[in-house]
């Protein structure tokens, strides 16, 4: 076990975003299934989501058997795979996808072969033109992004707990004509294929994941038939769609106390979790202590804004205001990143007018550690096909 696996925390309390009660009605297509009320887009998030309060464990402090046929989600290792590793490294560059990196990306994973912890050996065989998507969610919330939102890139994390596809749902059943459910495993409030080989997964890669990290329910734990609900996403503002493909049927869930939820307190583009596209629950949280670093990253940009413009008052108020203080409760990696952005911010109210290493050398220290506070991951979706134990790898 790591040094960082004995110091973490093996839980945490967080925050997790989930459907209200009120927007919940009985699906008129479907008579099994739950539906919820499609929010609009702008919607103030505060109002419009059930908040919970949670225990997330860390697989970071625990060696739990998380595997993906029982759980639904299971963390795998990248580093045999130097063409992805690679890419990722060009995508961590250019802090983007671009259309190159995503061909090299698609083509380092295609006919990909692992072993999962249950020994199975699973192949990736087609990796989907749609659904690859590069995130950047700053610490608490903080919107970082500035460009402008494209299939690819722009998004921040995702606010509430949801699952990416129903499989009897757009847009699967225009492009396999009703076909899925047969085609793949999946289980849902009304209906499942416990016997297909083949499954719809995300790939989920964190570039880096101090912050805003990936949330995933152990599927056992969940009562579909209760909780489970239909959800139509509205995508034209990102994807071109034509009227009939407008709308995503994905699934949102209720919260409920018996629900499981597990994170990992840092994860890099060393591993990634495949999990199932359609219906396992998962999201994006804010952990203790991102305020704090929200605060800090907020203080080190306006010290760099402050040096730049040479205004002494803008630099000498950033650097003199008293950090807010860490929960006694939180994550090795939060710590660390506390400590790094305390310790700029403290060389500037002490030395600013003699920095070691000039105005300059600061500055790209500071940007370096605020970049470290974003998480950044990379997702796609991909059809693989798991074969019995004994199958060779
Ligand atoms: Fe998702």
């Amino acid at each position: 076990m790591s040094s960082l696996a004995q110091q973490a925390v093996p839980e945490l309390e967080a925050t997790l975003g989930f459907t209200r009660a009120a927007d919940v009605s009985p699906d008129t297509e479907r008579p099994r299934v739950l539906r919820a009320r499609t929010l609009p887009l702008d919607a103030d998030l505060h109002s419009a989501f059930d908040f919970r309060t949670c225990t997330l464990r860390d697989c970071a402090a625990c060696e739990t058997p998380v595997d993906l046929e029982t759980m639904g989600f299971e963390p795998i290792d990248l580093s045999p795979n130097r063409r992805l590793q690679d890419v990722l490294a060009v995508i961590r560059r250019e802090d983007r996808i671009s259309e190159q990196s995503a061909a090299r990306l698609r083509a380092s994973l295609r006919g990909w072969r692992l072993r999962l912890r249950n020994g199975k050996p699973l192949r990736l065989l087609f990796i989907a033109p749609e659904g690859l998507i590069f995130r950047r969610a700053g610490p608490n919330g903080l919107q970082v992004n500035e460009r402008v939102r494209d299939a690819a890139n722009g998004h921040d994390g995702a606010q509430r707990v949801h699952g990416d596809q129903d499989v009897y749902g757009t847009p699967l059943k225009q492009m396999l004509r009703g076909g899925a459910p047969r085609l793949f495993r999946h289980e849902t409030p009304d209906g499942c294929n416990r016997r297909s080989p083949f499954f719809l997964l995300n790939l989920w890669i964190p570039l880096q994941q101090i912050t805003r990290p990936l949330v995933l329910m152990d599927r056992r734990t969940l009562d579909p038939k209760r909780h489970q609900l239909r959800y139509a996403l509205p995508v034209t503002s990102f994807l071109e769609r034509d009227e009939e493909r407008s709308l995503n049927d994905i699934w949102a869930f209720l919260h409920d106390p018996g629900q499981q939820w597990y994170f990992h307190s840092e994860m890099d583009d060393g591993r990634a979790y495949l999990f199932d596209t359609l219906g396992q629950p998962h999201g994006a949280c804010a952990l203790p202590g991102e305020s704090a670093l929200e605060q800090l990253f907020l203080r080190l940009r306006a010290a760099c804004d402050a040096l730049v413009a040479g205004d002494a008052a803008a630099l000498k108020a950033a650097a003199e205001s008293a950090p807010e203080a860490l929960p006694d409760v939180t994550t090795v990696p939060i710590r660390a990143a506390y400590q790094r952005m305390t310790a700029l911010l403290e060389e500037i109210r002490v030395r600013r007018a003699d920095l070691p290493q000039g105005p300059e050398g600061w500055i790209q220290r500071a940007r370096a550690a605020m970049d470290r506070v974003i998480r950044k991951s990379v997702e796609l979706r991909t059809v693989a096909v798991v074969a019995p134990r004994w199958w060779p790898l």
